[in-house]
């Protein structure tokens, strides 16, 4: 049943937000977005939303956009600013009489080993002092981030680059939307922060060997270092660099039963996905 709240979510033209949005919006659920694009998101969303253009690191724009609203999902990209900014936005939601807020964190062995992972964690300490409701969800890494690159080349009929011979627990964005729409919507949050995996743990061979048999054509792994993503550069590449270095030692490699344990159903699996990319679902 939707109810009469006033959704506010960050984030909602980016990767996940674009997947996260509509499901909300699906639910017959009030939803405001924040955006420095309002055409980008009437494009996406169409006239379901209400548009609030406005930018995190303008603090003027943000009371407009929380004014009203009673839970925020909270997400920024990687860079320099993010603690600030998610900071910045926390405050004015709590002065916004905001109840609670779901932020979307860095996975959960980037605290502490990256920028990005400590920045992020800035942001749910200074939740946890504010008093606000809040609940922090920590993602593996995105199985359609991390693979568009492994599955466009399967397509293309080359072999998989791999960057590292390491397992990695990877979650599709879809299951994260709907652990963060649960959050958002539930009478109480789940205790946190919600570590969220898929699951499996695989690595860039075993992931040719899915698509060998979803294909029914040999899928090899060549031994050409893998580049970084495109579009990635300054601060983001370091931080990406960074986590390279914990992905190949391991670190991405643990699995946890919060999907199932929150939505009450299996993760979503690359399996799956490459079946869902490779025309074979
Ligand atoms: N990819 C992974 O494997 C992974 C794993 C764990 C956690 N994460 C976390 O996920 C987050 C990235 O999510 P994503 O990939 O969905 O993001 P994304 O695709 O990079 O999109 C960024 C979003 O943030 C908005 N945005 C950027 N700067 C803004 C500003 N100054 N003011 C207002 N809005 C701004 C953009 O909106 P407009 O351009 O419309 O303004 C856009 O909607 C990061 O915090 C990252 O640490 C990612």
């Amino acid at each position: 049943m939707p109810s009469s709240d006033l959704f506010l979510i960050t984030g909602a033209t980016g990767k996940l937000g674009r997947v996260l949005t509509p499901k909300l919006i699906d639910g017959g659920h009030r939803v405001r977005v924040l955006t420095r694009r309002p055409e980008a998101a009437r494009e996406l969303f169409g006239d379901k939303v209400e548009i609030s253009e406005g930018d995190f690191s303008v603090p003027a724009s943000l009371p407009a956009a929380l004014n009203g609203v009673s839970r925020v999902l909270l997400l920024s990209p990687i860079s320099e600013r993010l603690a600030e900014d998610q900071i910045a936005l926390v405050d004015v939601a709590k002065a916004a009489g905001v109840a609670r807020i779901v932020k979307i964190s860095g996975s959960d062995w980037t605290v502490g080993t990256s920028f990005s992972g400590d920045a992020h964690k800035r942001v749910e300490d200074h939740l946890a002092q504010s008093g606000l409701d809040y609940v922090a969800v920590r993602p593996n890494a995105w199985l359609q981030v991390s693979l568009a690159a492994v599955a466009a080349q399967i397509k293309r009929g080359e072999a998989i680059a791999a960057r590292h011979g390491a397992k990695v627990g990877y979650v599709d964005v879809r299951d994260i939307a709907d652990v963060a729409i649960s959050q958002l919507l539930a009478p109480k949050v789940a205790a946190g922060p919600l570590v969220i995996t898929g699951p499996d743990s695989l690595s860039i061979p075993d992931i040719a060997g899915l698509a060998t048999r979803i294909t029914g054509k040999p899928v090899g792994v060549s031994s050409a270092v893998a580049g970084l993503p495109s579009g990635i550069e300054g601060f983001e590449a370091e931080v990406v660099k960074q986590f390279f270095v914990v992905i190949a030692q391991g670190g991405a490699a643990g699995l946890t039963d919060t999907v199932e344990r929150v939505l009450a159903r299996k993760p979503r699996s690359v399996e799956a996905y490459l079946a869902e990319e490779l025309g074979a679902a």
